[in-house]
């Protein structure tokens, strides 16, 4: 790799834990939508992990946990979940006395201790950039028809947002095929679905969700070219009231033989 590609990856990630340390007291406020938009999500995370009472659930890269603690609403299980997530401060904003094991650690090194059932990265698997060794080690660490499963969206957005981060976002998250064909080189079989949302918010508040910089790729502009953006959003949709797009969520699931 070279010494640029390594200032990069550097960047970057000095631009994730940021972005999560700034953004985690208003996580939910800005990425939770509604709570028919995370039962949508969830109900369809509970099949593809084929979630029994009995499994033990890792969320990695958990966030604040919301999608795990609405997960528990439709199957309580009989152990708690293990919430694993590097930036403190999201691990702070999960309710006191939910359920779950607060983990503060990168999902690298989470995947070298433990052994579950079922693994949840929802949106966070793009922040790990040695795929290869995390599907290794997570294969390893599930038992016998254990399953992993990735929901994440695409690089190729349909959000209102700006050209220059639509642009960005094509190489900030991570390619559904290249993970299918990681996963599969790990020892998984794997299974790929898709999910469709749709969205209608008002053109405000999408307006200030994109100032506070909602998704880590905003993050990677300075305030003058997220000020620019903003204003090539006002004149194209500034009009509006509402902005009515398409939320798609892959969901790519990796089966441990049985
Ligand atoms: C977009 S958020 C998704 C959070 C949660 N899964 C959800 O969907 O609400 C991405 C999460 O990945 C976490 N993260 C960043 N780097 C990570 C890493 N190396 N390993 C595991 N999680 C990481 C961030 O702290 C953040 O909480």
């Amino acid at each position: 790799m070279s010494t640029q590609n390594l200032l990069t990856a550097d960047a970057k990630r000095a631009t994730v834990v940021d972005h999560y340390r700034r953004l985690a007291g208003r996580y939910d406020e800005f990425l939770y939508y509604s709570p028919r938009f995370v039962r949508a999500l969830t109900a369809k995370m509970i099949r593809a992990l084929d979630l029994r009472a009995t499994d033990r659930l890792v969320d990695l890269g958990c966030g604040t946990a919301m999608y795990s603690l609405d997960i528990l609403e439709q199957v309580p299980l009989a152990s708690s979940v293990v919430a694993v997530d590097p930036i403190r401060e999201m691990l702070d904003r999960i309710p006191e006395g939910a359920p779950v094991t607060r983990w503060a650690m990168g999902a690298l090194e989470f995947s070298a201790v433990g052994s579950y059932d079922k693994i949840l990265i929802k949106e966070a698997v793009h922040h790990e950039e040695d795929r290869a060794t995390l599907f290794a080690n997570l294969y390893a660490r599930l038992s016998a028809g254990g399953r992993l499963l990735l929901v994440h969206v695409p690089p190729r957005l349909g959000y209102p947002l700006f050209d220059a981060a639509l642009r960005r976002a094509e190489r900030w998250h991570a390619d559904p095929d290249e993970l299918e064909r990681q996963l599969a080189a790990a020892g998984f079989t794997v299974q790929r679905e898709g999910l469709d949302y749709p969205h209608a918010i008002p053109t405000k508040t999408y307006f200030q969700m994109v100032a506070n910089c909602y998704m880590s790729v905003l993050s990677s502009f300075t305030p003058e070219e997220l000020g620019e953006g903003l204003q090539e959003m006002e004149a194209k949709y500034g009009s509006r009231p509402v902005l009515e797009f398409t939320d798609h969520f892959d969901y790519i699931t990796g089966i441990k033989a049985a």
